[in-house]
């Protein structure tokens, strides 16, 4: 049998999305009555991360234990990797004590390497290109507020990084109109835009470009935003703290959205710079409840990686 990976979005069917989000809720409302629900009883998570991490880490980690399983954290620096072992030899070895891998890393191409060698599910637990699991809350999240996900307007203000490509491809798959504003320069890498446009035509969604965060604000739902300088990027700190300046989100810009906009990070977050303290901690942002949201959601993944 195929083993079942989560490397990025487009992996997902539209079904498989929406399965992941309906059994989210219902687990987060399972956990809130304090029910007790183990179906992953004697099963182990190796969490292997080459990046911090807070949420999705400790998130996972929670998520295992709650359902009955255990999370191992793996230090790559205490394994053979870092004395030359090769990552399929090692990903090879992990899949006869484990049942499940979340990574972080830095090349997307290395996770996909693990996920090659691996005959135990692999979670991009955040590369250089991708971080899903963070847009799959997101999409929790934002469902729960709005009740609906097509047709609703998010605006993506700073980076065309990681956490934007992802959310370009759950807009893609669930028909989220997505404008983002970037730097030039810093747009979204063209070839998830193009694939995505593909997925968008049978869903309706839209992706939109451009470089102006006024334009991408106006009427938004929900506006989004990301760090200026994400992990691995700090030698680029300097310049890019320049470039983005203006694509902060603050009073004024959130002034151009709809009314009933929510304002979403996936945090951390840097008072001041990618957003103002006001608007993070103002009655329009819901970051709390999306960086909750990641305990249920991948509570889904986990039950979808290992008992469906
Ligand atoms: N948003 C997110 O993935 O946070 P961490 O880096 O703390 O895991
Ligand atoms: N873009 C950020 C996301 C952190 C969750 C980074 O890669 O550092």
């Amino acid at each position: 049998m195929k083993v079942r990976h989560l490397l990025t979005l487009l992996d997902l069917t539209p079904g498989d999305l929406i399965g992941l989000l309906d059994r989210a809720d219902r687990l987060k409302a399972q956990h809130r009555s304090g029910g007790s629900h183990r179906p992953l009883t004697g099963k182990t998570l190796g969490l292997l991360f080459e990046k911090a991490s807070t949420r999705t880490r400790v998130s996972f980690e929670a998520a295992m234990n709650q359902l009955g399983g255990s999370g191992l954290t793996l230090s790559a620096a205490d394994l053979q990797l870092k004395r030359g072992e090769t990552v399929a030899d090692t990903a090879r070895v992990l899949s006869r004590y484990l049942d499940a891998l979340v990574i972080r890393t830095f090349g997307h191409d290395h996770l996909e390497a693990w996920a090659a060698a691996a005959t135990i599910p692999v979670v991009n637990g955040l590369t250089d290109l991708h971080h899903p699991c963070q847009v799959l809350g997101d999409l929790m999240t934002i469902r729960e507020r709005f009740g609906a996900l097509k047709g609703l307007k998010l605006a993506y203000i700073g980076d065309g990084n990681n956490v934007a490509h992802s959310l370009i491809e759950g807009a893609a798959k669930t028909g989220i109109e997505i404008h983002l504003a970037c730097p030039k320069g810093y747009g979204p890498n063209p070839r998830i835009v193009e694939a995505s446009r593909i997925v968008a035509k049978q869903t309706g969604a839209q992706i939109e470009t451009m470089e102006e965060p006024r334009k991408a604000a106006r009427d938004a739902d929900i506006l989004y935003t990301d760090v200026w300088v994400s992990m691995g990027q700090e030698k680029e700190a300097k310049s890019r703290l320049k470039k983005f300046k203006p694509y902060q989100i603050n009073d004024k810009l959130l002034s151009v959205a709809r009314p009933s906009a929510v304002v979403m990070h996936c945090l951390p977050a840097h008072r001041g710079m990618e957003i103002t303290a006001e608007v993070l901690d103002g009655k329009q942002s819901i970051v709390w409840d999306q960086a909750g949201n990641r305990l249920h959601i991948q509570k889904a993944i986990l039950e979808w990686l290992l008992i469906s």
